[in-house]
């Protein structure tokens, strides 16, 4: 009789025991909607590597939760992923904030609804897959931070459209894909504050390089190398101050170079070969003393290199041969 209540408050405290240990494991256990949302993503796709058997999906490799289980982060580039996103199982992950796929060989395009599904996406990478087919009609939301779709056979035209929400943008890289159409240089123009990073290159973009530019305030890359550009240099790019990288190679840009290149005084890599670009280089341009790589190899320009170079102890490579007026020089 007396061991009773004795009895009683061993049972209490494994009761005690037992609610801990649930509440303990699911705070950050997963939702089982999202767990079945993840596996029939990796249904989808071939790859050895994937052992998502357990239950509790947060633990899962590439897989991060948040406190209420819903899943926030699905990082799982070079897994060896082959096979379709789409139609998507993923888009019941709508927490998703982070998303990285890079270097898989994902096949498939992306839903025109794509973003609507991922409102709270701030990274999405999906590089270096076999992705295809025209951007989603619907654009990111202002959460997205940074948007890498290079690599892949994404084509079509960016609607300047694509960018009317996305205030927080820090980096858009669509380099090594087959777009055509303008090059969007109204990214700026919507909210801009934030761009750093900007890679058109090696796609079919044409037509002149809109005005712009010069209202990313904070733009240091920018790039549209290799593809089928025309027109003047644009002029506001001079505004863009913070510009570290300017490449344009392998187009048809032509006009002057203007000496209001003097205010990009953070550049440290100009490349503008194979264009027209012709007259004179600007007599200060040495005023860029951060320069270290520059090239106008193949252009339309005349007379000398200006003197001012001489004053840029960064530079490592110039190079200015084989200009079709002016006589030919060869510095390496
Ligand atoms: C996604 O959610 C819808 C509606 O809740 C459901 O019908 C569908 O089965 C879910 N898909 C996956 C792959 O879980
Ligand atoms: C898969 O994961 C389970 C539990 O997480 C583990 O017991 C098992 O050894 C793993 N298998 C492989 C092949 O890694
Ligand atoms: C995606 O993952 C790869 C490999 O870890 C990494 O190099 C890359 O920076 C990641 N992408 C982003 C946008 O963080
Ligand atoms: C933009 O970024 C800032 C600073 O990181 C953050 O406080 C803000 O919430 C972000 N805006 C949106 C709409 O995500
Ligand atoms: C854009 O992505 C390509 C790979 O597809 C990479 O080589 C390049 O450096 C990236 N651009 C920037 C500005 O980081
Ligand atoms: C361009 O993309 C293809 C895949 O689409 C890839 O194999 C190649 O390495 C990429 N080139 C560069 C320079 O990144
Ligand atoms: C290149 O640009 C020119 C002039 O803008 C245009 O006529 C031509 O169709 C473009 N070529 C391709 C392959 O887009
Ligand atoms: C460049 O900035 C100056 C001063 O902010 C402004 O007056 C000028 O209009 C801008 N030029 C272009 C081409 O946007
Ligand atoms: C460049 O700098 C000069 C003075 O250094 C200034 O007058 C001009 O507005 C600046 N901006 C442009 C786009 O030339
Ligand atoms: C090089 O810089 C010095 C000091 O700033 C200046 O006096 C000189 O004129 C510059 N040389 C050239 C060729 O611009």
């Amino acid at each position: 009789m007396l061991v009773q209540p004795y009895n009683l408050m061993a049972h209490g405290f494994l009761l005690f025991l037992l609610f801990s240990y649930i509440i303990s494991t699911n705070i950050h256990a997963c939702k089982q909607t999202e767990r079945s949302s993840l596996l029939s993503f990796a249904s989808t796709l071939s790859s050895p590597s994937l052992n998502w058997t357990s239950l509790d999906c947060c633990h899962w490799k590439g897989i991060t939760c948040d406190q209420d289980g819903w899943v926030t982060r699905l990082l799982l580039p070079s897994e060896g992923f082959k096979g379709g996103i789409s139609p998507s199982s993923l888009r019941n992950l709508t927490h998703l904030t982070h998303l990285n796929l890079s270097h898989n060989s994902l096949y498939d395009s992306l839903e025109t609804q794509f973003f609507l599904f991922f409102n709270r996406l701030e990274i999405l990478d999906l590089s270096y897959n076999r992705l295809f087919g025209e951007l989603p009609l619907s654009p990111p939301s202002s959460s997205i931070r940074t948007i890498d779709l290079s690599s892949n056979h994404f084509f079509g035209a960016i609607p300047s459209s694509f960018f009317q929400q996305a205030s927080n943008l820090t980096s858009f890289n669509v380099s090594n894909n087959t777009f055509t159409g303008h090059v969007p240089s109204s990214i700026c123009l919507h909210y801009s504050p934030s761009l750093r990073l900007l890679d058109f290159s090696s796609n079919v973009f044409s037509g002149n390089l809109t005005p712009g530019l010069g209202k990313c305030s904070q733009l240091q890359v920018f790039r549209a190398g290799h593809n089928n550009l025309s027109g003047l240099f644009p002029e506001d790019i001079y505004n863009a101050t913070k510009l570290e990288e300017i490449a344009l190679p392998l187009n048809s840009l032509h006009g002057a170079i203007s000496d209001k290149i003097a205010n990009l005084t953070n550049l440290a890599i100009l490349d503008l070969s194979f264009n027209h670009f012709g007259g004179k280089l600007p007599l200060n341009l040495g005023k860029l003393s951060k320069l270290k790589f520059v090239t106008f190899d193949f252009n339309n320009l005349e007379g000398a290199l200006p003197p001012s170079l001489m004053n840029c102890t960064n530079l490592v490579e110039l190079h200015f041969r084989k200009q079709q007026l002016g006589r030919r020089y060869h510095h390496a």
